[in-house]
């Protein structure tokens, strides 16, 4: 791990990605996964330090750094997401027919009544900090610097066997008011962290037959 404090020092040592170092990270990549089942042991909280402090270092533009976390931990503001999630996922249950509505209603898509760290993830539109740079013509920018650093902390909670599970189907509204967060906060994620039950190098989706992976985004246009 490098040490953040001594950034003269690691500019002056830069380190080496080898070949065995690739293969690891391609494992990594391979083995990320969004995961839905949780045991109930706790998170360390100094691991959960650690992974907040390395997610600072992923891309933002301007360098705004413009995510926002709130750690869900009441049993009653989880049991309200709870609701907003199993609220929202009848709708979304609603446009599938037959077999296809059968199979949804059987997806296990979040793990908040087990996940032992949740966390909402805000983007701080009003944030001053990059004095706008990059964001003029795409504010939209702020957002995606949010999840450019899901990714960073996802990849790292992987790094030490530890899932993460990303839930989208919620009232975005309904969460920021439930969370009583400055109004200049827009909803982005809502994240289970915790010790996964299981490990696959598939995801589940792939599994349960929903949608296979395709090479849909990897053709490249030429132009
Ligand atoms: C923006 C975004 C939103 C997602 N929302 C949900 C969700 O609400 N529930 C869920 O179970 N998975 C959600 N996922 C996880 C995807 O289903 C998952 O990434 C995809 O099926 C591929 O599986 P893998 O992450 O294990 O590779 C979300 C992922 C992303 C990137």
């Amino acid at each position: 791990m490098i040490d953040l404090q001594d950034v003269a020092a690691a500019n002056a040592r830069p380190p080496e990605f080898d070949a065995a170092f690739r293969d690891k990270f391609a494992e990594l990549v391979a083995w990320r996964r969004d995961v839905r089942r949780f045991r109930r042991d706790p998170v360390a909280p100094e691991l959960i330090h650690q992974l907040l402090d390395l997610a600072q270092l992923a891309p933002s533009v301007g360098n705004s750094q413009p995510w926002r976390f709130v750690s869900v931990d009441s049993a009653a503001m989880r049991e309200k997401v709870r609701s907003n999630f199993l609220r929202c996922n009848e709708v979304a249950g609603n446009v599938y027919d037959g077999e296809r509505a059968a199979l949804y209603a059987r997806l296990k898509l979040e793990g908040i009544d087990v996940a032992p760290r949740q966390f909402a993830l805000f983007c701080d539109r009003a944030t001053a900090q990059g004095q706008g740079v990059g964001r003029q013509t795409m504010p939209e920018a702020l957002d995606y610097s949010v999840v450019a650093m899901i990714e960073t902390f996802w990849l790292a909670a992987r790094s030490h066997g530890l899932g993460v599970g990303w839930v989208s189907i919620l009232d975005p509204e309904q969460i920021t008011r439930d969370l009583d967060v400055p109004a200049e906060w827009k909803f982005i994620a809502y994240l289970c962290v915790g010790w996964p039950v299981e490990e696959h190098v598939d995801p589940e989706l792939v599994r349960v037959a929903w949608q296979d992976r395709t090479r849909a985004g990897r053709d490249v246009l030429s132009r």
